[in-house]
């Protein structure tokens, strides 16, 4: 099953043009979906607004040269290795889900538009970014999401914000049954689970590509850009616009502060992590 692909037996009822022209539809659904939530969160102008705003309080400005080895070390740390994760197993799931997705799409894409093999590599390579999707979608969604992990909520339960991590391992698991089905006999068009598990996975897989107005699917595009601005943030001094760290045993921040020498004493204690000092599963 693993290295035979599963859009080759379905030529037999849907034509390759039909796939492609599918495939065409869900690239249009997600540009589309991207630039309406760009016009009506207004990320874009508040992207800019907030740029102009940090080069005002910028300490020092940051040439063309530093800027490209910032964006090098944002797609070496942020996007290929999800750097922004400090917990390991987030970080891995994340990985997990992000590298399966890729995989999946782009694989999908080369067997329906060119590569007209029945069985090879490249279906291995969709089968296990299929899996690799499961995999890090499954454990994000039993064992990590916030709300399920921290607050006791229920897994089962079900928000507008889930549409793209449930469409996203639905998608997967639907299709890694239907080629498993289709493997053993079954075909799309028969009364039978090939079939219904087939329906199930253009079900998932039209919602995932539908539903970037409503979902976090256009993160992948924002993501990338909120954490190249960060660092630019960073080099320039003008620290996200955030009031700097400041050291309260410093004379100099008590005599501007003179609250602190008032309640907390000339030589305050270090309160610690605070928030990260324990994971948080008081509910
Ligand atoms: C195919 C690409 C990607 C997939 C499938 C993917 C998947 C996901 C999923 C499922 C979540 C959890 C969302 C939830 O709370 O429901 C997530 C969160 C996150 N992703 Fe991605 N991701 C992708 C690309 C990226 C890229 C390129 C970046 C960064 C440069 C990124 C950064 C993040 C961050 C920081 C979060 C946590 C914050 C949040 O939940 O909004 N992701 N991603």
């Amino acid at each position: 099953m693993i290295t035979s692909n599963p859009f080759s037996a379905l030529t037999a009822l849907i034509s390759p043009e039909v796939m492609q022209g599918y495939i065409i539809l869900m690239a249009i659904f997600v540009f589309l979906g991207t630039v309406l939530d760009m016009m009506h969160k207004k990320s874009a102008k508040y992207f800019f607004e907030y740029a102009k705003k940090a080069k005002q309080n910028a300490k020092r400005s940051v040439g063309s040269g530093e800027k490209v080895g910032i964006a090098v070390a944002t797609v070496a740390n942020e996007v290929l290795t999800s750097g922004e994760f400090c917990n390991v197993k987030r970080r891995l799931s994340h990985l997990l889900t992000m590298y399966g997705c890729v995989i999946f799409i782009v694989t999908s894409a080369m067997m329906i538009f060119g590569a007209n093999t029945a069985s090879g590599t490249l279906p291995m390579l969709w089968h296990l970014g299929a899996l690799m999707l499961c995999l890090g979608g499954y454990w994000f969604w039993f064992f990590i999401r916030v709300d399920v992990a921290a607050e006791g909520t229920k897994w089962y339960h079900l928000v507008k914000a889930d549409i793209f991590i449930v469409s996203l391992f639905t998608t997967a698991t639907f299709a890694l049954i239907w080629s498993y089905l289709q493997s053993k006999g079954g075909a799309v068009g028969d009364m039978s689970g090939t079939t219904l598990f087939f329906v199930l996975f253009i079900i998932s897989n039209t919602t995932l590509f539908a539903s970037v107005f409503w979902s976090k699917f256009a993160h992948m595009f924002f993501k990338p850009a909120a954490a190249f601005q960060k660092r630019v943030a960073k080099a320039d001094g003008s620290n996200l616009n955030l009031p700097a760290d400041f050291d309260l045993t410093d004379p100099a921040v008590q005599a501007k502060f003179p609250d602190i020498p008032e309640y907390m004493g000339k030589n305050p204690a270090y309160m610690g992590p605070g928030i990260r000092r324990e994971s948080p599963n008081h509910y």
